[in-house]
């Protein structure tokens, strides 16, 4: 896609890298934009609709149209631009494997055959926290950062994604920790804090012990925060104990569309090398 196709929606003149379409399919709410994928840059207005109730695949996938059509209406949306969709749940081979915070009729469903069916194009899909981390430790927080690098992201559920010298370790799930006989996301994410009428000081407090879990498995050298929560970093990083620096998300909240958009260039199951590439090329 050049500058002129893309109809005034670049905000610098140069179109530095090649653009693709991320999708973030959340608990919450259903995001996408074009995205420049050599800077993370949105070439697009970011669109954001609620996510239907029930959170069907085929509810998920028209709302997901909807958004898609909005942008397509804002500039042309070449067929070849390539489509990434992060999910709130274990992704393998672009099935959904695991359903916590979205409908339970996404089990064993593959999302890019759904998505794919809906928007009439190629989707390659990923868990969201994934997404996020490779925004992050390509173009964001993370970038050049050697050693264990854990992004959380955190929102409806907890998600984590996790980096060895820039390599991700797929799926794994660290929102689910057991905490005092519960999930620890259905305690410390950020609905659960709204839901709970926490205050800042108080969910710090709480996520201190999550964090303390999560450090003493893994031994990070760096935790990056993203979701809607990591734009309200200032309002609680004075109350967080950790050992590893804790750093926002470069790209905050947005950091998944951005991943989904690098990881449809990057393409199909990588192996470590290859993801390590898609990370840091040369
Ligand atoms: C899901 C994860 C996801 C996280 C954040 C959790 O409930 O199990 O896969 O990354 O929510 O959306």
């Amino acid at each position: 896609m050049t500058e002129s196709q893309l109809n005034g929606r670049s905000r610098s003149r140069v179109v530095h890298g090649p653009p693709a379409l991320g999708i973030d399919v959340g608990g919450t709410g259903v995001k996408a934009a074009v995205v420049d994928t050599n800077s993370g840059e949105l070439l697009s207005n970011r669109i954001r609709l609620k996510t239907p109730v029930p959170a069907t695949p085929q509810a998920v996938a028209q709302t997901t149209r909807e958004i898609v059509d909005r942008l397509a209406a804002e500039g042309p949306l070449p067929a070849d631009l390539p489509v990434g969709c992060g999910l709130p749940g274990v992704v393998k081979e672009g099935r959904v494997l695991t359903v916590a915070n979205i409908d339970q009729g996404w089990l064993a469903v593959s999302a890019e055959e759904v998505l794919g069916d809906a928007l009439g194009r190629r989707v390659i899909a990923i868990n969201d926290a994934d997404a996020a981390g490779i925004a992050e430790m390509r173009l964001g927080a993370g970038r050049d950062r050697p050693g264990t690098v854990i992004l959380l992201t955190i929102g409806t559920g907890i998600g984590s994604a996790v980096f060895r010298d820039g390599v991700l370790l797929p799926n794994t799930e660290f929102g689910h920790l057991e905490m005092d006989g519960y999930a620890a996301e259905t305690e410390w994410s950020g609905v659960a804090r709204d839901r709970r009428g926490l205050k800042w000081k108080e969910w710090a407090a709480g996520f201190n012990g999550y964090l303390a879990r999560v450090e003493s498995y893994l031994w990070p050298d760096l935790l990056i925060l993203s979701g809607g929560v990591s734009k309200s970093l200032v309002k609680f990083e004075a109350y967080l104990e950790t050992r590893a620096p804790v750093v926002p998300a470069h790209f905050l909240n947005t950091a998944g569309i951005v991943g989904a958009a690098l990881w449809a260039t990057g393409v199909g199951s990588l192996t470590g090398q290859q993801v390590r590439d898609v990370l840091s090329p040369s």
